[in-house]
């Protein structure tokens, strides 16, 4: 049996695609059009695995996902590709639309002619996972309950707009055509391979690099950290018994502003890689002008998962920092490669286009 993810070079799809092949003997198709944010370095431990083929391509190439689709049959697709970085959506909303909007619908219409055409017993088993963002919901105040599958959508953003555009689609391709779908809507990820432009690594490498620590506004936005690999168990879960048409959020209870995520790894980097020149790294804090239309809280309710699905997260906020802080300090070629580009030139020489 074979999976089809979409977005598997990225931060979480290629955490996904890592995971499910130390769990399972199942092949992973890979097609990811690797822009800026995809990256095969990844992916490297798994170079000589032909349980996984990656394929480069675009989500909105319908004639090339047909014929994914046509050779290697699989019994479900998992949609990680999108624009994901809400600065660059601000400055230039065009790819958010293209690839999550419009990908989403070539995607869905290539899926679901494949869908049509499988046998009995494979058509019943066949599952289309999209995964999501807590954005679509907007935004929170400080005393407001955490979003719940009921919420309205309320996105604030161009890139939060985008997916819950995408949400959308894949309701109406269930309830109008009976794609077998599930969504999930997850808070915000941390942990390894995680691109140095989102806040968590960028204040690593900032921070052991003797650059500034930049915090948006007073520091004080409220997010809910989930540690990426308890996110893939989410999707595993939701994968395997979740039900059909229904949407799942995903989040670790670890609400937290983002002042004291940065005050944390600060204090980790005190103690684990001390600065020479003295000092502690918390002084490189420095307050930037806040991001037009900032959401202020984000807040997950996720008992639904844990009730219908027993799905909970293994890391606290606490374990996962850690983990994520000593990961970075460990894998400092990964980081010099993302940061140089020299993983795009390494690409070239690595892979070839399959198919
Ligand atoms: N990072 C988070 O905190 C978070 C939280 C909840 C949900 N999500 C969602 O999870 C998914 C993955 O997020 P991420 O943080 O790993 O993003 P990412 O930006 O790190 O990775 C996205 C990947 O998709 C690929 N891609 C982009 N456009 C494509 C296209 N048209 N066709 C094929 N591949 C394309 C990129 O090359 C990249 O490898 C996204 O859908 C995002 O909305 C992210």
């Amino acid at each position: 049996m074979t999976i089809l993810v979409s977005g598997g070079a990225g931060f979480i799809g290629g955490n996904f695609v890592l995971d499910w092949l130390d769990h399972f003997d199942e092949a992973v198709i890979n097609l990811d059009k690797l822009t800026y944010a995809g990256n095969l370095e990844t992916l490297k431990r798994l170079n000589g695995n032909n349980r996984h083929v990656f394929v480069h391509g675009d989500i909105g190439d319908r004639d090339l996902i047909n014929n994914l689709l046509a050779m290697h049959k699989p019994r479900a697709v998992i949609n990680f590709a999108a624009e994901s970085h809400v600065d660059r959506s601000i400055h230039g909303p065009g790819e958010f639309i293209q690839t999550n909007v419009v990908g989403t619908f070539n995607l869905l219409e290539s899926v679901r002619g494949y869908w049509d055409g499988l046998p009995g017993g494979e058509k019943q088993a066949f599952r289309f996972l999209h995964v999501s963002t807590d954005e679509v919901y907007g935004t929170l105040s400080r005393d407001d309950a955490p979003f719940n599958e009921l919420n309205r959508y309320e996105p604030n953003s161009p890139y939060s707009a985008s997916k819950a555009a995408s949400d959308h689609l894949v309701r109406a391709w269930h309830h109008t055509y009976g794609l077998p779908v599930l969504t999930t809507n997850c808070s915000n990820n941390y942990g390894p391979y995680h691109f140095p432009e989102k806040l968590i690594p960028l204040v690593i490498l900032n921070a052991l690099a003797g650059k500034s620590l930049p915090i948006y506004g007073d520091g004080q936005q409220i997010r809910d950290w989930l540690y990426v690999r308890d996110h893939c168990s989410a999707i595993r879960r939701v994968l395997q018994s979740g039900k059909v048409g229904e949407t799942y959020n995903v989040g670790g209870w670890n609400e937290k502003p983002n002042l004291d995520v940065v005050h944390t790894i600060c204090s980790i980097l005190d103690e684990l890689r001390p600065k020479v020149s003295g000092g502690r790294y918390k002084d490189q804090i420095t307050f930037v002008k806040d991001r037009p239309g900032h959401d202020r809280r984000y807040a997950i309710d996720a008992r639904k998962l844990e009730r219908e699905l027993g799905w909970k997260p293994e890391e606290t906020f606490e374990t996962g920092i850690r983990k994520t802080v000593e990961w970075y300090l460990a894998n400092q070629d990964w980081v010099r490669n993302v940061t140089s580009g020299a993983y795009r030139e390494w690409v070239g020489r690595q892979y070839e286009v399959q198919l």
